[in-house]
C-alpha cells in the first residue's frame, strides 16, 4: 500500500494543478483555490488519477480501475490509471476526455473538452501518445498513436493528428499539418506546375549546339568553306492555349 510520503507527493500535484486552473482558465480570475477544488471536474478528475495512479503503481488491485471509471461518470472524463502526468495539467471544462494507458503527459500541459489521447490498433505495449511540456490541445482533437508531440505545441480545435509533432509548431486540420512553426508560416507545396523543368528538351539543345559547333570545324577543315548551321527549333509551340490551364 502507499505510504504516507505518497499521499503528500499526491497532494502536491493536486495543488499543482489547481494554481494551473487558477493560471489558465479566464473563468478562474479571483475565484479562491476552495472553490477551484470542489467545482472544476477537470481537477476532480486530476484528483482521483493521482490516488489511483498511486495505487496502481503500488501493485494495488481492481480499486484504481474503480476509481477511474467512477470518476468518468461523474466528470466525463477518463483517464486510465496508468498513464502518466506531469505536473499542471489543465483540462478546461472536460467532458468527453479520454487518456489511454500508455499515455505520457509532460508538465504544464493544456487540453480542452473532447480530446483524446488515444491508440490506433489492438497492438499491446506503447500505443498512445506522448504530449511534452506546455502543449495545448484544443477540443475535440483526437491524437491517435504512438506519436510525439513537441513542446511548446498548439494543435487547434478537431484536428486527427497521426503524426509526430514539431516542437513549437501549431497543427491544425485533418489530418493534422503545422501552419506555424516557431510562429512563422510554413511553405506550402511548390505549385507553379507551369514552369517544369524540360530535361529531355535541355539535352536536345545541347546536342544541336554542339552539332552545329562540329560542322562549322568541319567546314573551316575542308577548303575553309562556311556550312550553313543547322536550326535549332524550340522544342514546344511559342503559341497557342497553355497546356496547363484549366
Ligand atoms: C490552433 C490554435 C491554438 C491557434 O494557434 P495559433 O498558433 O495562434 O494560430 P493562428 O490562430 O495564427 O492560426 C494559424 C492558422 O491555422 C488556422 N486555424 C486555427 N485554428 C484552426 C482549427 N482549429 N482548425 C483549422 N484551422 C485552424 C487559422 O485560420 C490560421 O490559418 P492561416 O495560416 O491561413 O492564416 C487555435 O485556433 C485553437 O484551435 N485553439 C483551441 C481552442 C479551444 O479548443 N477552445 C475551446 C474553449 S471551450
Amino acid at each position: 500500500m502507499p505510504g504516507l510520503d505518497t499521499f503528500a507527493r499526491v497532494v502536491k500535484e493536486v495543488r499543482c494543478d489547481v494554481l494551473a486552473a487558477r493560471d489558465r482558465d479566464p473563468a478562474a480570475l479571483g475565484v479562491a483555490p476552495a472553490e477551484i477544488l470542489a467545482t472544476w471536474p477537470g481537477i476532480h478528475a486530476l484528483l482521483t488519477y493521482r490516488f489511483a495512479h498511486a495505487l496502481y503503481v503500488a501493485g494495488v488491485p481492481f480499486l484504481p480501475r474503480l476509481i477511474s471509471m467512477l470518476t468518468r461518470a461523474l466528470t466525463g472524463i477518463e483517464i486510465h490509471p496508468a498513464a502518466r502526468i506531469g505536473r499542471g495539467l489543465f483540462i478546461d471544462h472536460g467532458a468527453g476526455v479520454v487518456i489511454g494507458e500508455t499515455a505520457d503527459i509532460g508538465n504544464d500541459v493544456t487540453l480542452y473538452q473532447g480530446v483524446t489521447l488515444g491508440g490506433t490498433g489492438f497492438a499491446a505495449g506503447k500505443r498512445h501518445p506522448t504530449v511534452q511540456d506546455n502543449v495545448t490541445i484544443g477540443s475535440g482533437a483526437k491524437l491517435l498513436g504512438p506519436i510525439t508531440i513537441g513542446h511548446g505545441a498548439k494543435i487547434g480545435a478537431n484536428s486527427v493528428v497521426i503524426t509526430d509533432v514539431p516542437p513549437n509548431s501549431t497543427v491544425v486540420g485533418n489530418p493534422g499539418h503545422p501552419v506555424r512553426v516557431d510562429g512563422r508560416r510554413v511553405e506550402g507545396p511548390d505549385t507553379d506546375w507551369i514552369h517544369l523543368p524540360d530535361p529531355i528538351a535541355e539535352a536536345i539543345q545541347a546536342l544541336s549546339v554542339r552539332i552545329a559547333t562540329l560542322e562549322r570545324m568541319i567546314g573551316e577543315l575542308s577548303d575553309g568553306e562556311q556550312q550553313p548551321m543547322a536550326e535549332v527549333r524550340p522544342l514546344r509551340t511559342v503559341k497557342g492555349p497553355n497546356p496547363a490551364g484549366g
